[in-house]
């Protein structure tokens, strides 16, 4: 469902790549893997490729996932766009809005990142697991 999303929009998948189309792992990218905390998602994910949007006080829908204010502006906190769902809820991804925006099946708006290339389902399945966990900061 995912890849079929994916070819409608007629770009390449964006797999294994990051915001500037080099290879997770290497340029800017932090050291080590992506894991299922915090800290890991906020260093390999939304500071290098959604805080480049997502940033200072025209930030789409007022959401900033810069390193200073991602977890305050995310976890337990409504979304802008359909405001009965939280952004992150702790212990329930498929009903965390910022996981359906990312897997591009959101109610409202593009699929994130805005433009692709898109999250593998690797990372956004790391995320899911963070977030089932109890999304601790
Ligand atoms: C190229 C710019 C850009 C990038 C990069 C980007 N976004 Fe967005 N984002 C937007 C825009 C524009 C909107 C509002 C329009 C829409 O939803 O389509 C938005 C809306 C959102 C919303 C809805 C907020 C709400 O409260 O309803 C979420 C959640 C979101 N983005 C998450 C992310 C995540 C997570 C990333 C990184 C994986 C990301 N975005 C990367 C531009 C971007």
């Amino acid at each position: 469902m995912i890849v079929a999303l994916v070819d409608a929009c007629g770009g390449g998948s964006g797999e294994g790549l990051d915001a500037n189309g080099r290879p997770i792992g290497e340029g800017a990218d932090p050291g080590g893997p992506l894991l299922p905390n915090y800290t890991s998602i906020q260093s390999h994910v939304f500071t290098p490729i959604c805080a480049a949007c997502h940033a200072g006080g025209s930030a789409p829908q007022g959401l900033r996932l810069d390193a200073g204010n991602a977890y305050a502006m995310t976890v337990g906190v409504s979304s802008a766009e359909v405001s009965s769902l939280k952004r992150i809820a702790p212990g329930d991804p498929d009903n965390s809005y910022l996981i359906q925006k990312i897997e591009g099946h959101a109610a409202v708006g593009a699929r994130m990142p805005f433009g692709g290339p898109y999250l593998d389902d690797a990372t956004i399945a790391v995320i899911r697991q963070w977030i089932a966990e109890g999304a601790a900061p």
